[in-house]
């Protein structure tokens, strides 16, 4: 396992170093980005005027209030534009929460497979991680014995993610309801990773955010995700204690003195327009889902839960076929070496299940799925 320092290359990068560089991309985990034209066709926004208007000063360090106002529109039920503090991106976000809320020898509960930051930042933060793997042969479903075990009253933090990445599950209202009790229970924080929340691929499956229902609870989303627009480096922490935002607006003033008042300004023109553009996204990820199921009754040796959210599924290498043999590095090494496709092996999600991040992200990826095979 690696160290935890800020020196210690992240699993992805270290994986691809060596790899060929113009390897096809097939591990996407945000939906296939609108042209200007689909988003102008979309919001009827003038995105030429947006620029005209703009002020070349720093912005507020915690998001302009009209921003911080357009966000709470559009994704919270509970909390107010105060709540909110605006980031660089999520990593930025999730960076500046671990080191607020964490201290050396905090225990820390989390679910893996899992995005790796969200385990490797609250370990440099000092914590104790305790994983507990979701149920890979009961469709990815949280261990709630394993769970209700790990989480005590010593616990600082819960760490959750759904809709998740990599394995594209997400859980139900009772589920949510269940964490936040248990939470509650044991007077313990719960960070919500919900980056892709809007990419339900049934929109009566999308639950509220986390923040909006329980005190201490923290959501973090971003424009990368569920709007598919990485280029905007807006994410944003919504915090409801005054406390703690206190301590999280400290960190991030370490960090950046304020974001880009460019992406925060176009940012805030394209949050009304958040149905519309979850929508766009949802209909095309449905397609290409569908296009991954049909691929699979060609491909015996892989096994796919389908995604019920986001843009990614994990793909379980069979063990009763060839592809047993090799671990999912092997298997994503040689599927880049022989047909020169790029997807992320378990290794980089913090799981020893055999197996490889694969994106629904965009259409012209799904043409490659018949070509998941290697000769090993
Ligand atoms: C679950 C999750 N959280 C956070 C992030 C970071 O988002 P960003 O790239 O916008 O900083 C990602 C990126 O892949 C992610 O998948």
């Amino acid at each position: 396992m690696a160290q935890n320092t800020l020196t210690t290359e992240p699993s992805m990068a270290a994986f691809q170093r060596g790899l060929p560089a113009d390897l096809i991309n097939l591990h996407s985990s945000h939906p296939a980005p609108l042209s200007a034209q689909q988003l102008a066709h979309i919001t009827r926004l003038d995105f030429a005027a947006i620029s005209h208007a703009l002020s070349q000063d720093y912005a507020p360090v915690i998001g302009g209030e009209e921003l911080r106002r357009a966000i709470v529109t559009a994704h919270y039920e509970v909390i107010d534009h105060d709540d909110i503090l605006t980031t660089c991106g999520a990593q930025e976000a999730l960076f500046i929460t671990m080191q607020a809320l964490l201290q050396q020898g905090d225990h820390v509960v989390c679910l893996t497979p899992i995005f790796e930051p969200l385990y490797q930042q609250a370990k440099m933060a000092g914590a104790q991680v305790e994983t507990v793997p979701l149920l890979a042969d009961s469709q990815w479903t949280i261990d709630w014995p394993a769970l209700r075990q790990a989480v005590t009253d010593s616990t600082r933090l819960v760490i959750i993610n759904f809709p998740h990445n990599p394995i594209g599950c997400h859980i139900s209202d009772k589920e949510l309801t269940d964490l936040v009790n248990l939470c509650h229970q044991h007077d313990c924080w719960l960070l919500s990773d919900e980056v892709f929340r809007g990419l339900e691929h049934q929109t009566k499956t999308r639950l509220p955010a986390a923040v909006d229902c329980y005190d201490k609870a923290i959501s973090i989303a971003v424009m990368s995700k569920a709007y598919g627009m990485p280029a905007l480096r807006l994410g944003w922490i919504a915090c409801r204690q005054q406390q703690m935002r206190d301590r999280i607006i400290t960190v991030k003033r370490h960090l950046s003195i304020c974001g880009s008042r460019l992406d925060e300004t176009v940012a805030q023109q394209l949050l009304p327009h958040s149905a519309k553009i979850f929508n766009h996204h949802r209909q095309q990820l449905s397609k290409n889902r569908r296009q991954l199921a049909d691929s699979l009754q060609y491909l015996p040796h892989l096994q796919v839960h389908l995604p019920a959210a986001g843009a990614t599924c994990f793909v379980r290498l069979q063990a009763n076929q060839k592809a047993a043999a090799v671990t999912g590095d092997d298997f994503a090494r040689q599927l880049a070496r022989q047909q020169g496709l790029l997807v992320l092996p378990n290794s980089c999600f913090i799981t020893d299940t055999p197996g490889f991040r694969l994106s629904i992200a965009d259409a012209a990826m799904a043409d490659h799925y018949p070509q998941l095979m290697i000769d090993p």
